[in-house]
């Protein structure tokens, strides 16, 4: 039986004040389930002091594929680790459409991150174009094998996959709890055929506009582990309802 986590990505979101409110909200609710807050690079101090005895646990949104070195710019899961975090999101559809992370790239971090002993989210996800032409299916298998070529399905079972449509992302549309299933079910086929038993204890997120609303229905499927939450997650309370629902 695979427990529910539901992670929140706060993206570029966030300041002192607000994440200390966030903070103070979340600690006066019990989560039932596993949870993680993936928070902005700078707030990683501050949010997980302040996570400190609730259970939730500090994840990144991004890592570099490199270790420590002359990269500007870039946080190395060396320094993830350093600042309390656990999990790290890889591979998110804004870092692939605005940022040029290929699926290589993307199996690389994935790669370094579990290497190192964080536990990676590695998101997958068709565009809407990629949908309407039918191809859903073998676009996220390309993303699925590029990451099964750097990362056995046993390491990768320590973190999860999420499936994000990147039509679902931000838009108020979520994919229904059958197409989501229907994907999700095709991603732990393709699993099982590399390892049958990793296959099974491997969580597989859905995320894209999940709200306290439509949650149950989603987790209730049989291969929806849990949930990874852009803007429902910037109000502790929704994100507390989320986690609710995946009791
Ligand atoms: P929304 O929940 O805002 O649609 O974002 C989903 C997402 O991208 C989580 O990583």
């Amino acid at each position: 039986m695979r427990r529910k986590l539901v992670a929140a990505n706060w993206k570029m979101n966030g300041s002192s004040a607000a994440n200390a409110q966030w903070i103070a909200a979340w600690r006066s609710v019990a989560s039932t389930c596993d949870t993680v807050v993936c928070a902005p690079f700078v707030y990683l101090p501050q949010v997980g002091a302040g996570l400190a005895g609730t259970g939730t646990d500090l994840g990144a949104q991004n890592l570099s594929e490199q270790a420590p070195g002359a990269f500007t710019g870039e946080v190395a899961g060396e320094m993830l680790l350093d600042v309390g975090c656990r999990w790290v999101i890889v591979g998110h559809s804004e870092r692939r459409a605005m940022y040029g992370e290929t699926n290589e790239l993307v199996a690389k971090k994935a790669a370094r991150a579990i290497a190192l002993g964080l536990r990676p989210i590695v998101c997958v996800g068709e565009t809407l174009s990629e949908r309407d032409a039918g191809r859903t299916l073998d676009v996220v298998a390309a993303q699925v094998a590029a990451v099964l070529a750097q990362c056995s399905v046993a390491k990768l079972a320590a973190g999860a996959l999420a499936y994000e449509p990147v039509w679902a992302i931000g838009t108020g549309r979520t994919a229904t709890p059958a197409q989501a299933q229907e994907v999700q079910a095709a991603i732990r086929a393709q699993l099982a055929a590399a390892d049958a038993t990793a296959a099974q204890q491997l969580r597989i997120l859905y995320g894209g506009s999940v709200k306290p609303g439509n949650a149950a229905e989603l987790f209730a499927q049989p291969d929806i582990d849990g949930g990874l939450i852009g803007g429902a997650s910037l109000v502790a309370a929704d994100f507390a309802a989320i986690c609710a629902a995946a009791k």
